[in-house]
């Protein structure tokens, strides 16, 4: 490739990104003495994330391995560089100085990197020469990466390139069989994950993508009342759908917030364990929960994780997407943001349409969110409908 700043590979899933960067990061370091490389993602939980495994793969298989030192959490290059693995979440204005003498900066899973973290980084890799390089399988057009590089207006002298599957002559037979599938039963899907394209949207769905990116934030604004709310799934098996288990809030604002969500498979007692947890980190003012399908075993559950818990029951009376559209009417009206995503959870919100779910297994994360912002906005839920041919806006329009 020829010398510039930016290296953009983006493109669907196998197409051979990750060993690309990672053999170039390797040859690099081979061929520079003291040569410094930054792997950067948004989020970083632990090294198992990172590209720390295969770029010591590619040391060995491109036999190297006298050259490098592999330590537990970095590899020292030859001539006293070295490849450093970090996550955004761990880093603020002032720390990320310290990689201000890099060369590159690889950037995994561009695809989540905030617009903060791009203009963060960019102005911090400042060394001569110094190039930033991006790897990601797109998911919406209003991701900060794709505005910034596949938007009207490019950085100057950028290289970006969509790859696919088919331009990777390694592409192994596993994923191959994986890809044929998708190709014959899910054209959507195919599209999206195999040729990079972005996430479909259900048709006549009743959230879309582009409201929930344009109402996120990332700072927790101050909050009055904060509810856990949990619909738990009826069974426990390997096949069983997830618990959701979604925290939410009404702001000072009078707007609601989504802060989290820890939705998971597992026993009740695990769903109730976690639901008491997540309660106690916000320390949130009640829990709800929906009733009709356990009964008093829900509210059993929680209350021999923590006896005095606040919970307040719901019992549906109406269908999930009936109980779902005044929600998606918030919405619509920017009444609601995201602190931070939940890509589970939204991509299961864009998939809800008017006459239901329109993916695989159930909405329970969605269910959870609807319970939650049902009883956070009380008053424009439980109005009745007037049905006049002078209709009114509501008060909470006003
Ligand atoms: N340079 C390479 N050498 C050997 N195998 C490769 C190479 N590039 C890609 N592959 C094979 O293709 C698969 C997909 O490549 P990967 O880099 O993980 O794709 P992406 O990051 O685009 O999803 C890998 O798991 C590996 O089996
Ligand atoms: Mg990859």
């Amino acid at each position: 490739m020829r010398p510039s700043r930016d290296k953009c590979l983006y493109g669907g899933r196998g197409s051979g990104k990750s060993h690309f960067f990672a053999e170039s990061v390797v040859a690099n370091a081979a061929n520079n003495i003291g040569f410094r490389v930054l792997c950067i993602r948004e989020v970083q939980k632990s090294l198992k994330e990172s590209a720390k495994r295969l770029i010591e793969d590619k040391i060995q298989t491109m036999g190297y391995g006298s050259m490098f030192n592999i330590k537990h959490d970095e590899i020292e290059t030859p001539g006293g560089g070295v490849i450093t693995f970090t996550g955004m979440n761990s880093q603020n204005s002032e720390s990320i100085k310290s990689y201000e003498n890099y060369n590159i900066a690889w950037v995994e899973e561009a695809n989540v990197f905030s617009k903060k973290s791009i203009e963060l980084l960019r102005p911090t890799i400042r060394a001569k020469g110094s190039e930033l390089w991006w790897s990601w399988n797109p998911d919406s057009s209003d991701d900060p990466v794709d505005k910034f590089f596949r938007g009207l207006t490019l950085p100057d002298d950028a290289i970006i390139k969509r790859i696919n599957f088919d331009d990777n002559k390694y592409f192994p037979d596993e994923l191959k069989s994986e890809m044929e599938q998708d190709r014959k039963n899910n054209p959507d899907r195919f599209a999206h994950i195999w040729l990079g394209d972005y996430a479909p949207q259900a048709v006549g769905a009743i959230w879309n993508m582009a409201n929930i990116h344009s109402n996120r934030i990332h700072n927790i604004p101050t909050i009055g009342r904060i509810v856990v709310s949990v619909d738990p799934a009826v069974s426990n098996t390997e096949n069983s759908d997830e618990h959701g288990i979604v925290v939410g809030g009404l702001g000072e604002d009078g707007k609601g917030y989504v802060l989290d969500d820890v939705s998971l498979k597992g026993s009740p007692q695990q769903w109730a364990e976690r639901a008491v947890a997540v309660f106690d980190k916000w320390d949130a003012d009640s829990i709800v929960v929906e009733r009709n399908q356990g009964g008093d075993m829900v509210r059993h559950t929680l209350k021999t994780i923590r006896p005095n818990i606040n919970i307040i029951d719901v019992v549906a009376t109406r269908g999930k997407h009936v109980r779902a559209e005044p929600i998606s009417a918030l919405y619509a009206m920017n009444q609601i943001s995201h602190v931070g995503s939940f890509p589970e959870l939204e991509s299961q919100m864009c998939r809800m349409t008017a006459s239901g779910y329109d993916g695989s297994g159930s909405p329970d994360r969605v269910d959870a969110l609807v319970w939650m912002f049902t009883k956070l906005f009380p008053s424009m839920i439980n109005r009745p409908v007037k049905r006049t041919s002078n209709r009114q806006p509501s008060s909470w329009m006003s």
